[in-house]
């Protein structure tokens, strides 16, 4: 099975989380992009759906699937979205595709967050994927400076822009052995507007698409 085959088994057997007059929260990036086209097969059962960026919106609408504004849609049932890295505790690292910010505003809106994912997103201790900041872009020297002093290695996303019309730092050579204290510590730094770490809301669920198919752990 490719990579992307086990992408598609994840978001596929999240279907089974989506029921009937649901408002579906939807992340960002390619596996959360076949969870979409899964998700077009029950457009007219469920409310609606809020999208966590601007591309997740065109896809969705492209499929003729409802859009709703968060501030409209109050409380969600479900949030499914795809990671970066996962540990065994569903503490994440998002923001990958650069939509972080309104991923953790959704997922925060949400009761059960279902992350889903091919098995190599897995890991013991995060941080071998670069975590992405989203950051003010008068402050991205100082953020810098910073995430230096935290043993970090600051690497701006040359030529990218946030949907929220910011910036991403990459941070290189962290070992997140607490993630909640180093989510907490990157939210300190005035001009960071969101870290990619989601500890403070881990997944509820993790689905990874594996050779042999779908696993869940919770
Ligand atoms: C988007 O900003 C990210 O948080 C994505 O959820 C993450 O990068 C996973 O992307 P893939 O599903 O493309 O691996």
């Amino acid at each position: 099975m490719t990579q992307d085959e086990m992408k598609i088994a994840a978001a596929e057997a999240a279907m089974k989380y989506v029921e009937p007059g649901m408002i579906v929260g939807v992340g960002t990036g390619s596996t959360a992009n076949h969870f979409i086209d899964a998700l077009a097969t029950m457009k007219h059962d469920i409310e609606g759906t809020v999208a966590s960026s601007i591309a997740t919106e065109e896809r969705l609408k492209s499929h003729g699937i409802r859009v709703m504004e968060l501030n409209n849609a109050g409380q969600l049932s479900i949030y499914i979205d795809g990671a970066d890295e996962s540990d065994h505790h569903l503490n994440l690292i998002k923001g990958g595709g650069g939509a972080l910010t309104r991923e953790k505003i959704v997922a925060g809106a949400s009761d059960k967050f279902i992350c889903i994912a091919d098995d190599t997103k897995l890991v013991d201790v995060m941080g071998k994927f670069p975590l992405p900041v989203e950051v003010i872009p008068m402050a991205q020297s100082f953020v810098a400076r910073e995430i230096v002093k935290m043993g970090g290695i600051p690497i701006l996303r040359e030529g990218f822009t946030t949907d929220n019309g910011n910036i991403i730092i990459d941070v290189k050579g962290l070992e997140i052995l607490e993630p909640v204290k180093m989510e907490d510590e990157f939210n300190k730094i005035a001009g960071v507007v969101t870290v990619g770490l989601f500890a403070r809301r881990p997944a509820d669920v993790l689905i990874l698409g594996t050779a042999k198919g779908a696993k869940v752990l919770t």
